[in-house]
């Protein structure tokens, strides 16, 4: 494994950290695998050398990652969970922060939280966390119950970061997670300066998703670009849109090409992986750590992608 600072955290954290959420959730998604599986993946993960665990309050994973990492030294892993968002007419939306955090350390089996995020907050929400749930998160944070404050773009309707263009200007976040992928890497020109020059960590979702795992599913999205002028139609070929990349590249799969695309991205720190499946978690880990992909390809992708910001890959 490979280990990078988190920002100004200063926290070690390897580059590949395991999601627990996402359509996966650790395989517990729909026909739901075992609990048993859940916590062998876990498992799998910090053996082969992963520190950094995402779970959340609403993927009903913490307990499942609390049970994983029982018994080892709290130091051994950095454990990322999220609040999700009150409802501003809520009595008491503060009050709901401090018990979210109060259930999540008990799920969780600790007694503090090395990344606390507000939720998927959309540009709707800014104001609202800005104004009434940062002064509870920075309570928490005083009293050690959480390390570090952040926050993750709700990046399925804000596609173009608008939440976190607005926010970076400002002292809030220690860490945000983003949404960046070789189809919409947009974040590359809206997010990721910003980071770089304030030391805010930076963890990256949606690396692959449905379009970058499911080759239908990437047929259909660039069919859809097609159509709506954003790619011209004789830059790809619509039944095999990334085929180049295995012909100029190493790469053996699409996830392995996804994987090696933001992780060598200037400005992400950890890469999330998000499976169920303990060959795809092997494997993704192996992609993870192999070198950027050729600059060829990588100018191939600009061109075509290089200017979208109105989809998430899913
Ligand atoms: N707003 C938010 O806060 C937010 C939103 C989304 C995600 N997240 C976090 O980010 C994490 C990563 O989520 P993501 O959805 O972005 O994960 P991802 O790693 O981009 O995609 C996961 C999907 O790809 C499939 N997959 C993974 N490796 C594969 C492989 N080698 N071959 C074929 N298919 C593969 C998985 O299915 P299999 O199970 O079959 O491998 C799953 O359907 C989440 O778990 C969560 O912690 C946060």
């Amino acid at each position: 494994m490979d280990y990078t600072t988190l920002g100004k955290t200063g926290l070690k954290v390897s580059v590949a950290g395991l999601g627990c959420g996402g359509p996966s959730r650790l395989g517990m998604r729909g026909d739901a695998a075992s609990e048993n599986h859940a916590v062998r993946l876990i498992k799998q993960a910090l053996d082969l050398g992963v520190n950094f665990l995402d779970t959340a309050e609403s993927y009903a994973t913490e307990g499942i990652v609390g049970k994983a990492v029982a018994g080892l030294p709290r130091d051994r892993v950095v454990i990322s969970t999220k609040k999700t968002l009150p409802t501003p007419d809520q009595a008491n939306p503060e009050a709901e922060i401090v018990k979210g955090l109060e259930q999540s350390l008990k799920l969780l089996g600790t007694d503090y939280i090395d990344v606390y995020h507000l939720h998927g907050v959309e540009p709707k929400d800014y104001k609202f966390a800005q104004n009434r749930l940062m002064a509870p998160m920075r309570r928490l944070k005083e009293q050690g119950k959480i390390r570090f404050i952040g926050v993750t773009e709700g990046f399925v309707v804000d596609t173009s970061h608008t939440m976190l263009q607005d926010s970076l200007k400002k002292d809030l976040w220690d860490v945000v997670m983003v949404g960046f992928n070789l189809l919409n890497p947009s974040a590359r020109k809206a997010v990721f300066p910003l980071t770089v020059k304030n030391g805010v960590g930076v963890l990256d979702m949606f690396a692959v998703r449905r379009a970058l795992s499911q080759p239908k599913r990437l047929k259909e999205i660039c069919a859809e670009l097609v159509a709506k002028g954003a790619l011209a139609k004789d830059s790809v070929d619509l039944n095999d849109p990334l085929g180049f990349l295995f012909k100029e590249t190493d790469a053996a799969t699409l996830p392995e090409a996804a994987y090696r695309f933001c992780r060598h991205e200037r400005g992400v720190d950890v890469v999330l992986t998000g499976t169920g499946n303990p060959e795809h978690l092997k494997e993704n880990i192996r992609a993870i750590l192999k070198p950027p992909l050729p600059k060829a390809a990588l100018e191939k992708l600009e061109s075509l992608f290089g200017g979208l910001d109105n989809l998430t890959g899913n």
